[in-house]
């Protein structure tokens, strides 16, 4: 069966290493996946002011999560926490209180780092808002990429075959993931 993952990279940095990483788990994900990214840099910094009056890009946001079988979070740690603009686009998609887009909505997080713990509390950090979230999140296997220079090339190849096997098997639990979660949960309407 195919899916349909909408990804967010929780950098917006040109040269960011999450992004280098999106690419190669494109390049390596299963067949029965295709994706596309789920832009959150045009969001206003979000306050319930906006709950009766969602703005366009707002409502377009959380529509392209909506429109999503299941939500791939690619993030850098920063201070030991999820980058402020991440945490600001899931705000906006839990609300207005009830239509919080997460729910039931199968996601999986991965990041990498310089730092040799390759983004593991940035990962607990992000886990705990998505169990908030009501979002069905893959517990295994876990992946704290640890970013050497040269790792993945710009356009995501993977130069270490060990770290290339371990990602491309990352994406194939995914994908069975997204199928076990989507069996038992409706698929909720776009
Ligand atoms: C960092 N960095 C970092 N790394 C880490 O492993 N743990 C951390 O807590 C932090 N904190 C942190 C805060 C801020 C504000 C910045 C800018 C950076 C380093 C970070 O891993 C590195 O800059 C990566 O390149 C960020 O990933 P992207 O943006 O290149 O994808």
């Amino acid at each position: 069966t195919r899916y349909k993952v909408g990804y967010l990279i929780g950098s917006l940095a040109a040269g960011s290493i999450n992004r280098k990483l999106a690419r190669a788990l494109i390049r390596l994900a299963p067949e029965g996946l295709e994706f596309h990214e789920i832009s959150f840099k045009d969001l206003p910094l979000y306050s319930y002011d906006y709950d009766s009056n969602y703005p366009p890009v707002a409502q377009a946001f959380k529509g392209a999560i909506a429109a999503s079988d299941a939500i791939l979070f690619v993030t850098p740690e920063y201070n030991r926490s999820i980058p402020g603009g991440l945490k600001n686009a899931i705000d906006w998609a839990s609300r207005p209180y009830g239509t919080n887009a997460f729910t039931r909505k199968p996601s999986a997080v991965i990041g990498t780092s310089p730092g040799s713990i390759g983004t593991a509390v940035a990962q607990q950090s992000l886990r705990s808002v998505l169990s908030f979230c009501n979002s069905p999140q893959m517990n295994a296997p876990e992946a704290y990429i640890h970013f050497t220079p040269g790792l993945i090339t710009d356009d995501g190849e993977v130069t270490v075959a060990s770290t290339k096997e371990f990602l491309r098997n990352y994406m194939a639990e995914f994908h069975a993931f997204i199928g076990r979660v989507l069996t038992v949960l409706p698929r909720q309407a776009g």
